[in-house]
């Protein structure tokens, strides 16, 4: 799960298990709660039947039902407390789990109330967990939906439900069904569009069973098909809205948001693109690279890509001053070493606080921090000790730090430097490229820049190659053009006349 604020990850001692239990122990009492609701609003209009009878005259099944969600929840709390930790330690991380349990529980039932229990948005769970807490965590909760799901049906007194009793035998199987589809063809959509789209995915586990359980019914087989379509269409539509109220309460960052960045029209885009189009093309690339090196190292690709988009927008402060916005003039010929140092690292610190200032994620803040770690200034480090009699103190031409914290922000570093450093060499053989890049790894970890995040030696060869086959693809040399002159037709009819 990403957070747009970095949740600070404790120990999960004595007090985080107290926390965790009351948070589970709550959200217990709200399911219960809600399924009072339920049965509250099917008792409504029936004759001789009211809340308070119906609990009183079907007292096991009431027992069996808060049973039954007290294993779930049981369950819930052990999966997380072997496989993830982090998130029983955050509170925020257990509401979210459990918000999105309730609405879609909500929402399924009312479907089934008003309209058909084949109609059910059953899928919904599974794609916005997917989107919200990833690939494994949607798979379990999914699972424990249709479990939820199945309970509240078979131990209440849903009237739709018995009229379908094939249905209720084959909830659970449903529901998991259609969820696994919309998690495996979901993890592969990049656009609003084809989300939409996976909701005719979903649709087809529903349509199958609904055929197979109700060929007897003869007309009305075809009314349920169509129900089972709108499950599908309504799982991805709902998704669809409550996905940015969930971005917003949670502050999320999904795959979605990231891309919403990387338009070339957000605003911090167009800005760089308009004021500084050598930064912003240097940026394509670098996301380019990043993306690739993402890939390989099985990495967060939309925030590596996101990462490398926002990494020089610092430089929107005096563009001018950086190499690929210049057209001939260079304004650090009329400047001191030490100025021109200032103005160049602070492009960092400029980058965290525009990024911050417009409320952008943090993470993306951080990485701009990061992404040239406490690396000396070269240039100007030689220039100043040309002017200069005496020793110079290199921490004095040195980006401020911090180092790259993370995989993504080392993987940043080194994409950034790749490419800056492939634009200076006069023919971009792979031997020439590998040797240069060779030499950015090389000359990061003689200064120690990788000591604080969990980059391997393995990660960085991988880094080293794909980064390697890129640029060698991207800047893949030209067949040269014979340069020819062409005349206009007329000149040449006048010139043979
Ligand atoms: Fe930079
Ligand atoms: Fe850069």
């Amino acid at each position: 799960m990403r957070y747009a604020e970095p949740v600070e990850v404790k120990k999960f001692g004595r007090n985080e298990c107290v926390k965790s239990v009351l948070v589970f122990a709550v959200n217990y009492i709200i399911v219960l709660a809600l399924v009072s609701l339920f049965i509250w609003v099917n008792t409504i209009g029936r004759a001789g039947e009211d809340f308070i009878g119906y609990i009183d005259g079907n007292f096991n099944t009431v027992i069996y039902l808060m049973a039954s969600i007290f294993v779930l929840f049981f369950t819930i709390y052990f999966y997380y407390f072997f496989e993830d930790k982090s998130v029983l330690c955050t509170v925020k991380s257990i509401w979210l789990i459990f918000l999105l349990l309730d609405v879609c529980v909500v929402i399924c039932y009312f479907f089934g109330y008003f309209f058909n229990i084949y109609s059910r948005p059953i899928a919904l769970l599974a794609l916005l967990a997917l989107t919200l807490l990833g690939r494994r965590d949607a798979i379990f909760l999914n699972v424990i939906f249709a479990l939820m799901m199945f309970s509240i049906d078979s131990f209440s007194n849903f009237s739709n439900v018995n009229e379908y009793e094939n249905a209720l035998n084959i909830t659970p199987l449903m529901t998991f069904s259609a969820g696994m589809v919309g998690i495996f063809v979901a993890s592969r959509v990049k656009t609003r569009i084809r989300s939409f789209l996976t909701g005719f995915a979903v649709c087809l586990p529903i349509l199958a069973m609904t055929a197979c359980l109700e060929f007897d019914r003869g007309q009305e087989l075809w009314y349920l098909m169509l129900y089972g379509l709108e499950a599908g269409i309504f799982s991805s539509v709902l998704f669809m809205a409550l996905l940015p109220v969930f971005e917003v309460l949670f502050n999320c960052i999904t795959d979605y948001r990231l891309r919403e960045l990387t338009d070339h029209d957000a605003p911090l885009m167009r800005e760089l693109k308009d004021r500084a189009p050598g930064t912003f093309n240097h940026s394509i690339v670098v996301a380019h690279l990043a993306e690739a090196c993402a890939i390989a190292l099985d990495e967060d690709t939309a925030l590596a890509r996101a990462a490398a988009y926002y990494h020089d927008v610092g430089k929107l402060r005096q563009p001018e001053y950086f190499t690929e916005n210049q057209a001939g003039y260079n304004p650090h010929d009329e400047l001191s070493p030490e100025l021109s140092v200032d103005i160049i690292r602070s492009h960092a610190k400029d980058g965290f606080e525009l990024i911050r200032s417009k409320h952008l994620p943090k993470i993306l803040a951080d990485i701009a921090l990061q992404h040239h770690g406490t690396l000396p200034i070269k240039y100007f480090y030689a220039k100043a000790l040309k002017m200069s009699d005496g020793e110079l103190n290199i921490e004095d031409f040195s980006y401020a730090g911090p180092k790259p914290q993370t995989k993504i922000a080392a993987i940043i570093m080194i994409a950034d430097a790749s490419e800056a450093i492939s634009r200076t060499l006069p023919d971009r053989t792979p031997e020439k490229v590998e040797n240069a890049v060779r030499d950015i790894i090389e000359e990061r970890m003689d200064l120690d820049q990788f000591d604080e995040c969990d980059i391997t030696m393995k990660d960085l060869t991988v880094i080293k190659e794909t980064i390697v086959s890129c640029l060698t693809g991207v800047y893949h040399s030209r067949v040269q053009y014979p340069k020819l002159k062409l005349k206009r037709k007329e000149e040449e009819t006048k010139e043979n006349g």
